[in-house]
């Protein structure tokens, strides 16, 4: 099974789709790199197919520069069946003639496996994804047509995938998504003739060739031979027009520039990103503040940063806005489901706008018949296209595996809305746009340096605490989140009140600790919570407006008020960064992870 992967596929004019294939999928390496494979079709020839375990960043395009016009390429985040050769993608036909990339989990593989076995298919791999090739080749000794194959074998699938399948008798890509995300990019000569097609995971595979791009919606099946591409309903086989968008960033932005990693690109975009976010078309955040202030039961959804982004959400809602909502991670919701009425609204948070325990929320919400409002960074996005109502921070892509920007982003958002809902949109904008302004100054080269030094002095150690009260406890379990994922550390986050109900138990002398604050009327109490640390022996580093004698290390931070969420957490992900590149950690691409969690 491969969960979160990255596709890509090319049929056309070009005559290097091994090459094509191989560079584009580099630009997806952030959705997994536990392993890679292309196959391609060479003329007069079977297909070829190379893979290997390790990253696609390590292979060499022009070793694949043989004339061929049509090629697929696979990167690979493994969940089921182990990290091998044998496991990563495409996989082949047993007569040679398929080759198949999946992305997603097909869970009734099993049944379908066994069924094969007993025709008297081989199998390579562990892999349920190698279903697929074999179902295909089943399918076409019914239908003479490779796409009406595909499709059949798609509608034996229980689960959510996306399929790209390259035929090499017809030429022709087909593919086929329930879930994963699927978009195509469309080359067009300059007299507007059709120069070819390619379907991939994410737009920057393709970015260089097209900014003109067709998404693929759930339930859907594409086929194209590169002249030509018809859309389809999944089930019914019924041709869907699909109108052509054309892509407004550019390759430059998708890419590092000056910095050594995406992550830290991404740290310093808030300096623009954070703008972006706030400048929202004002009638649309006042109908959704209305939307809250009438609903039976809001409900914030999301997972991992974005979940945090949710709880700061509630004390947004409440400390601003006088208004409770309920927060739940998006795995987590499912027992709630019975609080759901027509009348509820339920609001999903995510960057990316594929993860499935979030788009599973979704589906419960709009059971109950409860609107959705998704608040995304990804336009076009499963989660984006399938809500009632869709916002979009604007953060620009996010590539790094640790989310920052989206962040950020997300709390601007929800910072705003809680003003609309007491009428003070204006100064809810004024408050974040000053917040903007004071990033920009905060992220300067000296303070980036001094972060450095910060993370140079508490590296080696295995342990680190960060506390926080209000909207700086959801901040130092994201604070908790940023250092785990990129650096390795066992950090844990805490309210700073619950210190001393336990935690506080595993302070040692030295133990980094680290204290989020701000200049409001729980000050005095989380500097209580960092005196009772420091008299157990902690290494105390403040995140705070002003220094205090608790402090063994100070980090100061402008005071934002009802931003201060947003600029306390800046400084950590920077801290984090250093903290995984002085171990020697790849930042943007940490182990065990990936950047979409497609999978449930
Ligand atoms: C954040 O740094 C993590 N990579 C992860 O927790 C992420 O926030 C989570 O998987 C949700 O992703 P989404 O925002 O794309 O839905």
């Amino acid at each position: 099974m491969s969960a979160m992967c990255g596709i890509f596929g090319y049929v056309g004019s070009r005559e290097d789709a091994g090459k094509i294939v191989v560079d584009g999928l580099k630009h997806l390496e952030y959705r997994g790199y536990d392993s890679w494979g292309i196959s391609y079709k060479c003329e007069d020839e079977l297909i070829k197919i190379e893979k290997e375990t390790g990253k696609i960043s390590s292979v060499n395009s022009n070793d694949f520069c043989q004339k061929s016009s049509i090629a697929i390429a696979h990167t690979r985040w493994a969940t089921h069946g182990g990290v091998s050769k044998c496991n990563a993608h495409p996989h082949l036909s047993e007569d040679g003639s398929i080759s198949v990339v999946h992305n997603g989990i097909i869970e009734n593989y099993q049944d379908l496996r066994n069924e094969l076995k007993n025709k008297g298919y081989n199998f390579a791999s562990e892999t349920d994804s190698e279903v697929i090739p074999h179902l295909i080749q089943e399918e076409l000794k019914s239908c003479s047509d490779f796409s009406t194959a595909v499709r059949n074998a798609c509608k034996r699938f229980e689960g959510r995938f996306a399929v790209l399948a390259m035929d090499s008798n017809s030429q022709t890509l087909v593919a086929a998504r329930t879930g994963s995300p699927l978009i195509v990019g469309v080359e067009k000569a300059d007299n507007g003739k059709i120069d070819g097609f390619f379907i991939a995971s994410d737009i920057p595979a393709f970015m260089e060739y097209s900014k003109t791009v067709q998404y693929l919606d759930d339930g859907e099946m594409v086929v194209t031979d590169g002249n030509k591409i018809v859309f389809t309903d999944l089930e019914t086989g019924e041709e869907h027009p699909k109108r052509e968008i054309e892509i407004t960033w550019n390759a430059e932005k998708a890419n590092k520039g000056e910095y050594d990693h995406f992550m830290l690109k991404e740290i310093m975009e808030q300096k623009d990103s954070v703008a972006r976010a706030v400048n929202q078309d004002e009638e649309q955040i006042k109908t959704i503040a209305n939307a809250i202030r009438n609903a039976k039961g809001t409900f914030l959804i999301g997972c991992g940063t974005a979940h945090k982004s949710c709880m700061a959400g509630e004390y947004f809602f409440s400390i601003i806005a006088q208004h409770h909502v309920n927060v739940s991670s998006a795995g987590e919701f499912k027992p709630y489901h019975h609080f759901l009425q027509p009348e509820s609204l339920v609001i999903v948070v995510s960057q990316s706008g594929e993860t499935a325990d979030v788009l599973e929320a979704m589906n419960i919400a709009k059971e109950k018949g409860s609107k959705v409002l998704a608040i995304v960074n990804v336009e076009g996005s499963t989660i984006a296209r399938e809500a009632d109502y869709t916002l979009l921070i604007n953060a620009g892509p996010e590539r790094a595996v640790a989310s920052t920007k989206a962040l950020t982003g997300q709390m601007a958002v929800l910072i705003l809305i809680a003003y609309a809902m007491i009428d003070k949109l204006q100064d809810g904008k004024k408050q974040l746009l000053d917040a903007t302004a004071l990033i920009n100054d905060m992220l300067n080269p000296r303070y980036i340096d001094f972060l450095r030094g910060v993370a140079g002095q508490i590296h080696t150690h295995e342990d680190l605490y960060i506390i926080g009260k209000s909207w700086n406890f959801p901040m130092a379990l994201e604070s908790a989140i940023k250092i785990q994922e990129v650096s390795y550390i066992h950090a844990e986050g805490f309210a700073g009140s619950e210190l001393k109900h336990g935690p506080i138990a595993l302070v040692e002398e030295g133990t980094p600790c680290i204290a989020l604050i701000g200049n409001d009327e729980l000050k005095g109490d989380i500097i209580g919570n960092t005196i009772e640390l420091k008299a157990r022996g902690a290494k105390i580093i403040g995140i705070a407006p002003e220094n205090n004698e608790v402090f063994d290390t100070w980090i100061k931070v402008p005071d934002a008020a009802a931003a201060q969420a947003i600029i306390n957490i800046i400084p950590v992900q920077v801290l984090s960064y250093f903290l995984a590149v002085q171990r020697g950690k790849d930042p943007d691409m940490p182990r065990n992870l990936a950047k979409s969690v497609t999978v449930k």
